[in-house]
Order: structure tokens, then sequence, then C-alpha cells
């Protein structure tokens, strides 16, 4: 069967035969009709959203029908479709329910003639779930990502702590053994004991090294005592031995006046970078550059590698989440994007210690 179409331009129209009345009265959102600024026809869930009945409704005005704080709004919406200078329009706004408290609604609402002259007719449907929802989920995302916040703090102070730790009390004793060994070997006589001797030093000496490395790796001392840009200079230099990856930075050379928060932050982020590089980047060259522009701090690390794909981007994944949260709780934005050349460019934007516009 050929289907019935009405000629291009024209308003669709159906056939003479189609139950309107019954559609509409049985519909499964509201239906109302508009004009003079009061209700001219509602159906059963329209009048509903409010709390009234459509004999009820009928003849109220749209002031008495939403709250007061979105009557005006809601009425100059009326007036441009009336005046045709916004035929048609789809918003969120509020009812006003008959027992004192806002409904969450959502409407789609057209000029029409009615009775020979302009008027609004349309459709609403209640959206006090989504709205609901919606506020349920920002709530719970607000809550994460202050639990996230925490976590990230509680684990750099436990870092700095262990770090601590590790570096005076045990590399304290081991230290001591190796100075004791060494007396001992002095005093020995026979060449097989001083080997023994020899040995014991040479383990004690390897052992202050590992604690030293376990130490730097768990919090980076020179961080607090040399600053960002040193701090990452040997981080970088450890990197291309490793991975044997050429390294650049661009930074100045005296200390940058960045804060602890911010130095642990940036530290951080750029060591996920770097992990990243060496697990998937396949490159070959890195280039990081770090610089303060006025109080805020700039970090750039590229890399020559595969480059880094918009869904590798929108995958909710640790290492990238983790950088972004970083990055926020510090009070800054971290982006990562395709490099001019290839390869991958991560931009790192951090306001001085707490929060934007303090002195560093
Ligand atoms: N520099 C890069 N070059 C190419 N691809 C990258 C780069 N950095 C990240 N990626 C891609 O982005 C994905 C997400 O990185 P992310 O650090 O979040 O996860 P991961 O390194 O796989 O695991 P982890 O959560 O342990 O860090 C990676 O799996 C990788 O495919
Ligand atoms: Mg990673």
């Amino acid at each position: 069967m050929e289907p019935h179409l009405p000629p291009s331009g024209s308003a669709l129209s159906a056939p003479d035969d189609v139950p309107f009345k019954a559609i509409v009265e049985q519909s499964l959102v509201g239906v109302y009709v508009i004009q003079d600024e009061v209700v001219q026809y509602a159906n059963a869930v329209f009048a509903g959203l409010t709390g009234h009945t459509p004999e009820e409704i009928v003849g109220m005005h749209i002031r008495d029908l939403t709250p007061p704080w979105r009557s005006e709004d809601n009425l100059q919406r009326i007036r441009q479709r009336v005046s045709g200078e916004i035929p048609s329009m789809r918003f969120r706004t509020q009812g006003w329910h008959r027992d004192g408290y806002p409904v969450d609604v959502e409407v789609h609402g057209s000029r029409v003639i009615f009775r020979g002259r302009p008027a609004v007719a349309g459709v609403a449907i209640s959206i006090a779930d989504n709205v609901r929802f919606e506020q349920d989920l920002s709530h719970s995302r607000e809550q994460l990502r202050a639990l996230a916040a925490s976590i990230n703090e509680d684990r750099e102070k436990q870092r700095h702590l262990i770090a601590r730790e590790l570096h005076d009390v045990l590399g304290g004793i081991l230290t001591s053994i190796k100075l004791d060994a060494s007396r001992i070997r002095r005093r020995l006589e026979r060449d097989e004991n001083r080997e023994i001797a020899d040995g014991i030093v040479d383990l004690a000496r390897e052992a202050i090294d590992a604690v030293r490395q376990i130490s730097e790796s768990l919090h980076p001392s020179l961080l607090d005592h040399l600053g960002l840009v040193a701090a990452v200079r040997r981080q970088l230099g450890t990197f291309a031995e490793r991975h044997g990856i050429e390294c650049r930075i661009d930074a100045t050379e005296s200390p940058l006046p960045v804060g602890p928060a911010r130095g642990i932050a940036a530290y951080r982020i750029i060591q996920e970078a770097l992990t990243n590089i060496a697990r998937h980047a396949g490159a070959t060259r890195v280039h990081v550059a770090i610089r303060l522009d006025g109080p805020v701090l700039h970090v750039a690390v590229a890399d020559n590698g595969s480059g880094i794909t918009p869904a590798e981007l929108e995958r909710p994944s640790i290492g990238l989440v983790g950088m972004r949260e970083r990055a926020r709780d510090a009070g800054g934005h971290l982006e990562i994007s395709p490099g001019l050349d290839g390869g991958t460019v991560l931009r790192l934007v951090l306001p001085p210690d707490g929060g934007a516009g303090r002195a560093p």
C-alpha cells in the first residue's frame, strides 16, 4: 500500500477518522493547550503533574502553576512562541504542585492556532526521576573524586614515611654494619677471613644502595631538597638509561618555586607518562618541558611513538584517570592529544599550591 505522504512543505495532516480525542486522553504524557497564559485544555496526565484534575486546571493561569522563581521565564517562553519569535521549544522547567512544592518537567510546545487565535500546544513529562538520578550521580562523582584525592594524599604520606624510615633506620643500621665489618677486616690476619669480611662489606654496600633506591622510588628526596626540575632530570636520566630512549628536558636551571603538593603532583604525572611511553609508545625520543608562566606551572611531555587513539583516551583506565585526578586535585588540568609530528603530547597546567591566584 502506498504510504499517505503530504506534499512537501505542507503541514502533516492525518486522516479524518483518527480518534485523536481517545489518543490524547489516554496518552502517557501530559498534553496541554495554553492561550492568553491560561490553560485551555489539559489531559489527565498534564493536570496530574501539578496534582490537579483536568476540570480544575482548565482556566488556571500559568503563574499559579509554576514556582515563583520560574514564572517569568515560563511566561516569557510562552510569549515567544505565541508571537512566532521562536515557534517551537523543548526545555526543562518546573511546575508548582498544589501541595506547595516544585515538580521537574520537560515540555515541548509549539505555536498553533486555537479558536482562531495563536496559542501554545504541546506535551510534558515528569523528569523527577531523571533529576534525582542526575543529582545522585553528580553527588557520587563528587564523593568518588574526594575519595580518590584522599587516597592519593594518604598514599603519598605513607610513601614519604616509609621512604624516610627505610633511609634513616635501615640505611643507618647497614652503614654501621659496613663500618664494623671494615674494622674487623683490618684486624684479621688470615687471608680467607679477610675475604669473608670483604664479602660482608660489599653486601652491606649493595644493601645500602638498594635501600637508597627503594627509598628514592617511594619518595624522591631530590624533590624536597633541589626541587621539581632536578628530580625530573634525574628521573629522565634513569629512564633514558633503562629503556634506551633519548630524553631531552627544557627547564630553567634555578629551582622553580613550585611548592610540595604541586611538585609531587607534577612529578607523579610525569612518572606515569614515562611509564606509559615505555610500555605502549615504542618511542625513540622523549621531550619534557617545565616552565612557570607567572605563578602557573606548565609541563609538557611529548614522545615520537605510535600515538594514542581517541578510543584509548576515552577508555576508563587507572593510569590516565589517576593522572587526571591528580591534576584536578591540585586545581589544574591535564590534556593528552596526538603530537603534531605523530606520537603523543601530554600537557599539564597547575596553579600554585592552595589554588589559582595565590602567590607561589
Ligand atoms: N604515550 C603513549 N603512546 C601510545 N599509547 C599510549 C600512551 N600513553 C597511553 N597510551 C594508551 O592509553 C592506554 C591507557 O593508558 P593507562 O596509563 O591509563 O593504562 P595502562 O598503562 O594500560 O595501565 P595502567 O592502568 O597500569 O597505567 C594504554 O593502554 C595505551 O594503549
Ligand atoms: Mg599506564
